[in-house]
């Protein structure tokens, strides 16, 4: 695999891989004289840390840059921008608005014959290092048991995607729970359906009834700012709350991406309280970093 764009740019056990990478310390200095560009379209906070602590950590430099100074199809289209980049550094990964920005920069790269692999930070597609971490965190309280019950509440989006693709690819069953409106498409529930058993539901205590893990993430993503006073009125009821999680099963925790907007996808009492993993979840970012960019770089367990 040289890019990194979907989850499923992984097979099942180099998914697996990744995670065990993830737990290598000290982990082999694979950057030692390499830079990773970090180009970000929009905010970060846990993605952008969590992948210069990762790059430092393995040996090398990260260099991060922020919307306005990069300027993809503004100041130079994004083609431009990945064969500059692609001259410099080892790694790139971008957090983008399009999907398509960060296909278009993988397409210029191998046209050019470059080495540079490319890692979706976040499209308006797809979260896979989330779901990296996602995975990471489950594993660590249940193990990858298949069968295991992973809800997703909310709004279906970048992150609802990888996870249920991530989940699915692993044996795990899926259940979502959104409004009517905001749900996946027929071919998308199809295609999700075709990897395992994953099952939609517009009541959220339908979706969470037994599931061991609650996951939620915000109803408006970046990007959507302008439907957000629509949004919020269209998922009243869909909060995370004590009332939702005493419909889950006795052992469940509560996962969410973060950042989370507190009394709309999630309840304060909820984010504080035992069943919450959403700090935990937010390290595994870091770790995972470091798994899929020792992987990347040819390393394997045990190898
Ligand atoms: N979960 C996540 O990607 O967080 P940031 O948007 O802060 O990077
Ligand atoms: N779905 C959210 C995830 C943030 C990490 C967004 O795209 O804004």
């Amino acid at each position: 695999m040289k890019h990194f764009l979907e989850i499923d740019d992984l097979s099942k056990e180099e998914i697996i891989e990744v995670l065990e990478l993830s737990e290598l310390v000290p982990p082999p200095k694979v950057l030692s004289d390499a830079t990773v560009g970090l180009i970000f379209e929009k905010p970060s906070l846990r993605t952008r840390n969590s992948s210069e602590a990762a790059v430092y950590q393995l040996g090398g430099l990260p260099i991060s840059m922020v919307s306005g100074e990069v300027g993809i199809d503004r100041r130079e289209s994004a083609e431009d921008v990945a064969r500059t980049l692609a001259s410099y550094h080892r790694f790139v990964g971008a957090r983008v608005f399009a999907h398509s920005t960060l296909e278009r920069m993988t397409k210029a790269i191998d046209v050019a014959g470059s080495e540079t692999g490319v890692i979706n930070l976040l499209s308006d597609f797809s979260h896979p290092c989330q779901a990296l971490a996602d995975l990471a965190t489950i594993r660590n309280h249940f193990g990858l048991k298949p069968g295991l019950k992973v809800a997703y509440v909310g709004d279906t989006n970048n992150v609802t995607r990888s996870l249920a693709i991530g989940c699915l690819m692993l044996g795990l069953d899926v259940a979502v729970g959104s409004p009517e409106k905001y749900g996946f498409e027929e071919a998308e529930r199809d295609r999700l359906q075709a990897l395992g058993n994953v099952t939609f539901y517009s009541d959220p205590g339908e979706a969470v009834s037994g599931a061991q893990v609650v996951y939620t993430d915000v109803w408006t993503s970046m990007g959507q700012e302008e439907e957000r006073q629509q949004r919020l009125r269209d998922f009243a009821g869909y909060t995370v709350d004590s009332d939702l999680m005493s419909k889950a099963g006795s052992d469940a925790v509560v996962m969410h991406c973060l950042p989370a907007h507190e009394d709309e996808e999630i309840s304060r009492e909820v984010l504080e309280s035992t069943a919450s993993v959403v700090w935990e979840q937010a390290q595994n970012r870091m770790h995972v970093m470091r798994g899929l960019f020792l992987f990347m770089s040819g390393v394997r367990p045990r190898s």
